[in-house]
């Protein structure tokens, strides 16, 4: 059952529930980038959030990364553990788009092997400012194991996620996580994963298929995240 408003985000509200260790998170039709500089509301986009990011972390369950996700309750909501989010935002890119092209002045579409790992400070004041792991153990309580754990596990997801775009036509540009710390202090994968969060190339034509629609004002947000979602459930139909 569904209690009362414990954190309203830029994209979710978070829910008690009657359970002291579970929360419901529920996906809000706003978009923002810039650190909230742009702004708008798509009717449909939290649907389309909750049901991929749950599409998502099933597959990343059966993968053997421990979660926060239990599961999806509606077309807007989702059950999960409640943790203690460690404010670090770990970023894999598989390949140069965004902030790395205008920081590091790489071009757009430029490849890195081995994938490179970016830690920022989950810091709306300061603009979330790309961190070093000293600058992390300053910031933050995580250890040095624990770091490297986070890192190892952001990883792996991407190993799994890459794999799984691929079957359905999409690249795995780069994308965002978040982790957090449930009652005993382990530490499990939680937020979204979903084209707000990700970058998504499809493979044949090279489009852009994530935020940057929005973003960069190049498409239909909805229709976007509507292919993305059924490209998910015919691929999970078919297994
Ligand atoms: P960036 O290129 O802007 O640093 O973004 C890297 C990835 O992280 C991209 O897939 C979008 C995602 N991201 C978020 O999920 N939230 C954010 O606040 C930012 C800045 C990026």
């Amino acid at each position: 059952m569904k209690g009362s408003l414990l954190y309203e985000g830029k994209a979710k509200k978070v829910y008690t529930t009657d359970q002291p260790q579970q929360l419901i998170l529920s996906y809000k039709n706003d978009a923002t980038a810039f650190n909230g500089k742009k702004k708008d509301a798509f009717e449909g986009k939290g649907r389309l959030n909750n049901l991929i990011t749950s599409k998502v972390f099933e597959y990343l369950h059966q993968h053997d990364i421990n979660s926060h996700f239990i599961q999806s309750l509606n077309d807007t909501e989702q059950l999960v553990h409640q943790t203690t989010i460690v404010p670090l935002e770990v970023v894999v890119r598989n390949v140069a788009a965004g902030s790395i092209t205008r920081r590091l002045g790489i071009e757009e579409r430029t490849p890195f092997t081995p994938p490179i790992v970016e830690l920022f400070y989950k810091n709306d004041e300061l603009n979330d400012p790309i961190l070093n792991d000293a600058h992390a153990y300053h910031l933050t309580d995580v250890t040095e194991s624990e770091l490297m754990q986070i890192k190892g596990m952001a990883l792996e997801v991407n190993e799994q996620l890459k794999a799984l775009f691929k079957d359905v036509g999409l690249q795995l540009v780069d994308f965002k996580l978040e982790f957090g710390r449930v009652e005993d202090g382990s530490i499990v994968l939680a937020d979204e994963i979903s084209p707000d969060t990700c970058r998504l190339w499809d493979i044949e034509t090279g489009d852009k298929m994530d935020k940057d629609v929005f973003r960069e004002n190049i498409g239909n947000l909805i229709e976007t995240y509507e292919n993305i979602l059924q490209r998910l459930e015919a691929y999970t139909c078919a297994k």
